[in-house]
């Protein structure tokens, strides 16, 4: 069955095609948004979710030519039902639920999330089930026990900033821009190690809870401390120790999980999966200790509409997905993943 798939719960607007049958991922393509919010420092709700309504139409078109297919050709309509910005999910659900019901074909609600977590069994080297999965991205950092499609077990989750999020407003204190995590991982690539000792917080806690937002104020009090002192700051060294501090709980926790749970697969979804040191580290500390490290193709770990096709294929095959279809619907911006659960 040839799906289209419709992400559009922050700042991406992702248009997908799946068809398992066809060959699997037939077309996808992403408009990112963050030219525009740059300006403001962050994501502008109502923006973005003008700028979705511009692109919906014009995507899907494009997504289909590439493929040689047509609306007539789409079996089913999937989108991100939530969690997520409420008019951002509002702009591609009624897309999405209008377009399946002028077709007459089912409307699918994907939780965003599972769309991550999902996405690196599109690769060439797939986990199976069960394995671990560590979701971590601008609004998320959790620890995930994926015993099936549909069946996902919440081992821990950050008590405030998610890691994304501290990437982000530590690169706008050091005037990196927005989103500032990948600028701040280049720069942390020129630093020294130990410069600087930030805290590693909760790395010793002995759960599998995390906490970033101590890190950003203690750059910030550093920063404010060396103002006032006169004291020269090394940017690239502080990026540096910065981003050692992440990655290092980041791998204690999942090492962690791994051996908590007794499984040996564990999947890193999320826009912080492309994070080259934390791969780097999460691939020296499963060698180290007995687990394989899956990540999604490069281009499908920040949003986009592959994994929300794909996920909605996932789900009708195991046969799980309440399959809506009617003009009444809505959308959740907080929708908790161990909560979806199977019927
Ligand atoms: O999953 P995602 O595209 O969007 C959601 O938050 O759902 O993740 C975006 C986050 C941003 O915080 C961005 O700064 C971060 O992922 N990010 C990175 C890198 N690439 C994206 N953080 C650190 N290093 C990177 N290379
Ligand atoms: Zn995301």
């Amino acid at each position: 069955m040839l799906i289209l798939g419709v992400e559009t719960s922050c700042d991406e607007t992702g248009l997908a095609l799946y068809d398992r049958q066809a060959g699997g991922l037939l077309a996808h393509a992403v408009h990112s948004q963050v030219a525009m919010h740059e300006a403001y420092g962050g994501v502008v709700p109502e923006l973005a979710s003008r700028d979705h309504l511009r692109r919906l139409v014009p995507l899907s078109r494009e997504v289909l030519a590439r493929a040689g297919r047509t609306f007539g050709d789409l079996g089913a309509v999937a989108y991100t039902e939530g969690p997520g910005l409420a008019g951002a999910l509002l702009a591609g659900a009624s897309f999405a639920r209008s377009l399946a019901h002028a077709l007459g074909v089912p409307a699918i609600g994907i939780h965003h999330l599972e769309g991550h977590l999902l996405s690196p069994l599109l690769s060439s080297t797939a986990p199976t089930f069960p394995f671990v999965a560590l979701l971590v991205s601008g609004g998320h950092t959790q620890l995930m026990r994926v015993h099936e499609v549909g069946c996902y077990e919440l081992l821990g989750e950050t008590q405030d900033d998610a890691a994304g999020e501290a990437f982000d407003k530590t690169a706008t204190l050091l005037g990196l821009g927005y989103p500032g995590g990948p600028a701040l991982s280049r720069l942390a690539e020129s630093g020294r190690p130990g410069r600087y000792k930030l805290p590693r917080p909760m790395i010793a806690s002995g759960d599998l809870e995390f906490s970033f937002s101590g890190l950003k104020t203690a750059v910030l009090t550093l920063l404010n401390k060396e103002n006032k002192t006169g004291g020269k700051i090394y940017p690239q060294n502080l990026a540096r120790d910065f981003v050692d501090a992440v990655v290092g709980v980041l791998v204690a926790k999942c090492a962690l999980a791994m051996q908590r749970t007794g499984l040996t697969q564990l999947v890193v979804a999320g826009g912080v999966g492309a994070n080259s040191q934390l791969r780097a580290a999460l691939n020296a500390k499963g060698k180290e200790v007995g687990f394989d490290v899956f990540y999604p193709e490069p281009e499908l770990c920040t949003d986009n509409g592959a994994m929300i096709a794909f996920a909605a294929a996932l789900r009708l095959e195991a046969g799980l997905s309440a399959a809506a279809t009617g003009p009444a619907f809505g959308v959740r911006p907080r929708w908790d993943l161990a909560a979806i659960g199977r019927p």
